[in-house]
């Protein structure tokens, strides 16, 4: 049986950010709300230059410089988005341009509101399980651009940012339960972006009830699924993380499901849930990402102490499907994670004021057609520098 799953992971942000304690105080909201009632302490903002293609790009290459994987090996690309710069070209070709992947590679977008992420890896799993692969490795990156309108009830659960995976046989970090998924559909209108639209419709509470509603369906599932093995302890778990308190919600969720109450479902939450929380309360909903940025904290924070334990993993997309699926710490996943150095992107980021916020937030409106504007923005970083002949130029 090949050993399959998540061997690397990096992550590229923007490189500012709001403090939600002052988008509190400019939205007349006491800081409490935000802060512990969503469970997030700041938002990442991209500007212009920062889409999604840049974004995915920048993690892409950090995934590759930082753990030593060859891009020659790359026979699949997948770009799991909700925030596409094009009906038809998707982003995982301008990557595949970018990262100078082979030509030899599978390569695709995949949509489903926050699960396109989950729907690249689980595919990508699949493919070398069948022995499509032949050897070769995938590419799974989840980049988005959470917006909601200005001063909605959404606002303060926005965010930005881009996770790139790397899956592979014998994997470093995570070695996943292959087929042992819990899965759940159902057409529903909890969260959409038109296309006439950047930013997100959603009917917030409703979508709060399709999430928990989609953990039951894909976790009895799962549980199922899993037959005999379902009974082995499960060390940490990651969910979806729109905004921190949902993970909360959904922990007391599961516990309910195995007849736990609310204090003892509190009481499992710290150190089950906790360590995988923190990147995101910094970063915010970065949709496609959020599952693996929460994993990416857990790693971040105690990869060492849980080698060899079981992780659990719930991933949620709005419309809505979910699935619900586990796998194991590998060993030495301790040492990796840490010259992965995962959380480094967070590093030295700027603080923006609300009005540069809204700033940038007005800029965005028409950046998709902007002209091409020279800037330096790094040595080694990729950014969208505007639009020549209706061709994105990067
Ligand atoms: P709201 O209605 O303004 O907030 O928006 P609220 O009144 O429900 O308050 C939020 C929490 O803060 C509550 O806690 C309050 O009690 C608490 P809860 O009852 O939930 O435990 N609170 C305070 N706490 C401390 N001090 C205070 C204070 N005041 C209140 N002073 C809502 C909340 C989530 C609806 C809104 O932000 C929203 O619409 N967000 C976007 C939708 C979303 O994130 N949905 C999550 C599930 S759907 C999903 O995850 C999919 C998604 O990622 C998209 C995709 O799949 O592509 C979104």
């Amino acid at each position: 049986m090949k050993r399959i799953g998540i061997d690397a992971i990096a992550l590229a942000v923007p490189e500012g950010y709001v403090e939600l304690a002052d988008l509190a105080h400019a939205r007349s909201v006491s800081p409490g709300k935000f802060v512990d009632g969503l469970g997030v302490e700041r938002m990442a903002v991209a500007r212009a230059h920062e889409d999604p293609v840049a974004l995915g790009a920048n993690a892409a290459r950090r995934l590759f410089a930082m753990s030593g994987a060859d891009t020659s090996r790359i026979g699949l690309c997948v770009v799991g988005t909700e925030t596409a710069v094009d009906h038809s070209k998707p982003i995982a070709a301008y990557l595949h341009g970018l990262l100078a992947l082979p030509t030899a590679c599978r390569v695709f977008e995949a949509k489903h509101a926050c699960f396109g992420g989950t729907a690249g890896l689980l595919n990508a799993v699949d493919w070398i399980a069948s022995g499509s692969a032949r050897g070769r490795q995938a590419l799974v990156v989840c980049t988005d651009v959470a917006r909601y309108a200005i001063g909605s009830a959404g606002e303060p659960t926005q965010g930005a940012g881009a996770v790139a995976l790397l899956v592979s046989e014998n994997p470093r970090l995570v070695e996943l339960e292959v087929g042992v998924t819990g899965s759940y559909a159902r057409d529903v209108h909890d969260f959409w972006r038109p296309l006439h639209s950047k930013e997100a419709v959603v009917d917030g509470h409703y979508s709060v009830q399709c999430y928990l509603d989609a953990l039951t369906g894909a976790y009895e599932a799962w549980r199922h699924a899993c037959g005999t093995d379902y009974s082995e302890p499960i060390a940490r778990r990651c969910y979806h993380v729109p905004y921190g308190k949902m993970a909360k919600k959904a922990h007391r969720h599961v516990m309910a499901l195995e007849g736990k109450g609310e204090a003892e479902a509190d009481a499992s939450y710290v150190e089950e849930v906790g360590t995988s929380l923190r990147l995101p309360a910094q970063i915010g909903n970065v949709y496609t990402g959020s599952l693996y940025l929460a994993l990416a904290s857990l790693l971040e924070a105690e990869a060492s102490r849980i080698e060899g334990k079981r992780v659990a993993l719930f991933s949620y997309g709005s419309g809505c499907t979910a699935e619900f699926f586990a796998g194991r710490v590998a060993s030495g996943a301790g040492a990796f994670s840490r010259a992965l150095r995962l959380a480094e992107p967070l590093e030295g980021r700027r603080r923006y004021t609300i009005p540069e916020y809204e700033a940038i937030r007005r800029a965005d409106a028409d950046a998709d057609r902007r002209p091409i504007e020279s800037a330096n923005f790094g040595a080694g970083t990729v950014a969208f520098l505007g639009v020549e002949g209706e061709r994105r130029v990067y």
